[in-house]
Formats: structure tokens, sequence, C-alpha cells
């Protein structure tokens, strides 16, 4: 059992109820490098971004799914910045999610979509909570090298990766390095909602 389970509950202290699954997610580092994720729920997973909203249905998202093992993982992988290399190779799947920044309305006319990232972020959103509900845990990555990792997949210029997502099985915090293990424990913490509400009459 990982030290985490054994020793520090990460469930979030909402000031108000919530579903379990939204109490339940947090972005752990400490991935089982071992675990294999069966095809059928990484389908399933998948699923929940499909359909997630998006602005008139454009779904402009798009996703780079590399399993642990790949030469694809190992791509992603490469190209992550700073720390994120040093815990993400644990994940099961490292997923790169795209934003099609433009609809192809016709063949030969490009409609820009200013709400793209954000649908991508939705998206990702929906994912993460079914991953959650399929007891495996996601954390998203915005330090990678963006502009790398397009050309090295080829994508054209009006694809443009907006996070990466490191989808695994829980594993033994203990293994991290005592920096990261430290964010592993300390307390999941958020502003008063009282902050977040600009306006609330
Ligand atoms: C867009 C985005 C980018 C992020 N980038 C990184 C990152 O590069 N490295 C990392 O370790 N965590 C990253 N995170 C994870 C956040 O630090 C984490 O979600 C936040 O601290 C809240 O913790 P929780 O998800 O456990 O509630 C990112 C999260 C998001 C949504």
């Amino acid at each position: 059992m990982s030290l985490i389970t054994e020793t520090h509950s990460r469930r979030a202290d909402t000031d108000a109820p919530l579903i379990p699954i939204l109490i339940e997610r947090w972005s752990p580092r400490g991935y089982d490098a071992t675990a294999v994720i069966d095809e059928t729920t990484l389908t399933t997973v998948l699923e929940a971004a499909r359909w997630a909203p998006s602005a008139s249905n454009m779904q402009p998202s798009r996703f780079i799914v590399a399993r642990r093992g790949s030469a694809n993982f190992t791509t992603i992988h490469e190209n992550l910045m700073g720390f994120n290399q040093a815990w993400a190779d644990s994940a099961s799947v490292l997923i790169a999610n795209v934003a099609e920044l433009a609809l192809d309305k016709t063949a030969n006319e490009l409609k820009e979509n200013p709400w793209a990232r954000y649908d991508v972020g939705q998206a990702v959103a929906h994912l993460t909570i079914q991953a959650q509900h399929e007891g495996l845990h996601t954390h998203q990555i915005g330090g990678f090298d963006g502009d790398a990792l397009g050309t090295a997949f080829g994508l054209s210029d009006n694809q443009v990766i907006v996070t990466i997502t490191a989808l695994g099985v829980l594993g033994d915090a203990s293994t991290l390095s005592p920096e990261m293990l430290e964010r592993e424990i300390a307390p999941r913490t958020r502003l008063p909602l009282t902050e977040l509400l600009l306006v609330n009459e």
C-alpha cells in the first residue's frame, strides 16, 4: 500500500458538499511504473473527453496517446521540462492534448475558433473525472517543449499542444525524491470561494 493511502488523505476539504469523485481527485506524481491500463478502460477514459461540450459543437480537441514503452511515450517524456521528466515516466500513458485553433469550414477556408483551448481544457477535465471513476489518476502538465513536440508529431500550424496529461495507477510515493515527496503529501489548498466570486449578488 502506498504511503499516501496509508498515512495521508488527499481528499479535498471542501466547504460545501461535492460529489465524491470531485473530492477524491488529485494530481499525484508517484505512479506505479509497472501498471498497464487495459485498452477497454483507456478507451472509456478517452470517450469521456470525446463527449465533453464544446463551442458550437466544433470539437477542436485532438489527442496523441502514448503508452509507456512506446517510442511516442519516449518522445513526449523527453520533451517534458524541469522536474516533470523525473516523475512522469512512471505514468502508464502520456497524452498530448491538442487544440485545432481553426475550423476547416470549407476545403480552403479556415475560421478561427476562439474557444479551442478552452474546449480542450474542458475535454481533459472530463477525462480526468472518468479516469478517477475508473480507479486511475491523472496529472496535467504545462511544462513541456511544445514546438519540439509539435514538430516531432508532425502537427500543422493549426494544431497546438495545450497540455500533457499523465494517466496511471497510484504508486508508492516513497520512491519519489525528497522534494517531490514533500509536494506529494503537502496539504491541498484552494483560495476561498469568496475570493473567486467577483460578483455574487
Ligand atoms: C494547465 C495545468 C498545467 C500544469 N502543469 C504542471 C506541471 O508542469 N508540472 C506539475 O508537476 N504539475 C502541473 N500541474 C498540476 C497542478 O500543479 C495541480 O493540478 C495543482 O497544484 C492542484 O493540485 P490537485 O490537482 O492535486 O488538486 C498543472 C495543472 C494544470 C491544470
